[in-house]
């Protein structure tokens, strides 16, 4: 068999090539927009592309499996549950797709979202059992993967780790992130074992009740752009340059500089609407990172643009996306919010009934996820 696994840093996101090298019949996993890679991998090797499998709709990435599909005419995959707008094979619980000798067993894992699947990966002539198990986000490298996108349950969510918490030991286990927003607490590894993963995967060990309080207690902010992605990857939407795609340099700006900004500066600060109602530099507009794609138009293009979050990161993120998009005169603020409460500037605040921040600092920067919510 061939097996690779693709790592994007830019959204934490891991898609995968399988096929056999009998029959060179290939199937892809989670591909993203950016094909390029997978077609002059298909063409190096000289396989046949079978399969495009999503393992569920996503919320972080702009997918590239009906692209890679219709190139190739090959079948697009997802769970029968999925509700988009296009034409795919509904795939059920317990089914085996092949490639040659190569099995791919579909487990239908809901939690992160209703219509999310596992794949076993049996390469019979070598073991009648599975030797890996692709998670998407149901099982994430140290976490799983937040029930908060629609649809999502953490009921189920537990049922389903379990589920994969019961194959043998030593399956490989290869998630659909290593990094990023879909899960709090990722070490950041790109593999692991079921068994490493029973063994020290902190929710493991958690029963029923106290698992569920834990996934909708500690969720990260949302993904920068998820309304514009998730409505493209259903088909309700087209809109694949929501995808921060590539890495233009932004300037980081220091207190000082926020401070004496000038007057027409727009002051955008993309955190979640309960982040900033809990104090924000006054002055300072909220428009959350998730939805940035869809109310682009809000932002003026005629005047300096100042970014701000929690902690610097999640802004220059939004800088960086704002400048792929063609407005230039964008900055970000470093330290964030923080950095402006923590050196006793004034604060503002907003409703401060609503829920309290999603996250406590503390726990973000032990959950390791620093990288993509402040
Ligand atoms: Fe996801």
């Amino acid at each position: 068999m061939y097996f690779k696994q693709i790592l994007d840093e830019r959204c934490g996101c891991a898609s995968y090539v399988i096929a056999s090298r009998q029959t060179y019949e290939a199937a892809i996993v989670d591909p993203s927009i950016m094909t390029e890679q997978y077609e002059a991998l298909l063409r190096e090797r000289r396989f046949r592309l079978r399969y495009v499998i999503d393992t569920h709709v996503h919320a972080d990435h702009i997918s590239g499996a009906r692209q890679m599909a219709t190139a190739h005419n090959a079948t697009l995959c997802l769970h029968e549950a999925a509700q988009v707008s296009y034409a795919f094979r509904g795939l059920k619980d317990g089914e085996e797709l092949s490639l040659s000798q190569l099995r791919l067993r579909i487990l239908h894992t809901p939690g992160h979202r209703p219509e999310m699947i596992s794949i076993l990966i049996i390469n019979p002539p070598r073991s009648p059992e599975p030797s890996m198990v692709l998670t998407g986000d149901s099982l994430l490298v140290g976490d799983v993967g937040r029930p908060d996108f629609g649809g999502g349950d953490a009921g189920q969510q537990y049922e389903s780790l379990n589920r994969l918490l019961r194959l043998p030991d030593w399956v490989a286990v290869f998630p659909g992130h290593f990094e990023g927003p879909c899960g709090a607490g990722m070490c950041g590894r790109p593999s692991t074992t079921v068994g490493f993963e029973r063994l020290y995967n902190p929710l493991a060990r958690l029963d029923k009740t106290p698992f569920i309080a834990k996934l909708i207690s500690e969720v990260p902010a949302r993904p920068l752009n998820i309304t514009a992605i998730e409505a493209t990857n259903r088909g309700l939407a087209d809109l694949p340059w929501a995808m921060l795609t590539t890495a233009p340099s932004v300037e980081e700006v220091d207190l000082a500089a926020l401070e004496s900004r000038p007057d027409n500066a727009f002051l955008l600060d993309v955190r979640e609407p309960e982040e900033y109602a809990h104090g924000h530099v006054p002055g300072a507009i909220n428009l959350p990172q998730a939805d940035l794609a869809t109310r682009l138009a809000e932002i003026p293009r005629d005047r300096p643009v100042f970014a701000i979050c929690q902690g610097g990161v999640r802004s220059l993120r939004a800088a960086q996306f704002l400048k792929q998009v063609g407005i230039g005169h964008v900055v970000s603020m470093r330290g964030g919010t923080e950095a402006w409460i923590n050196a006793g500037k004034p604060v503002s605040y907003g409703d401060t009934t609503l829920e309290k921040p999603r996250v406590a600092e503390s726990e973000w920067a032990h959950a390791g996820v620093i990288g993509h919510n402040r």
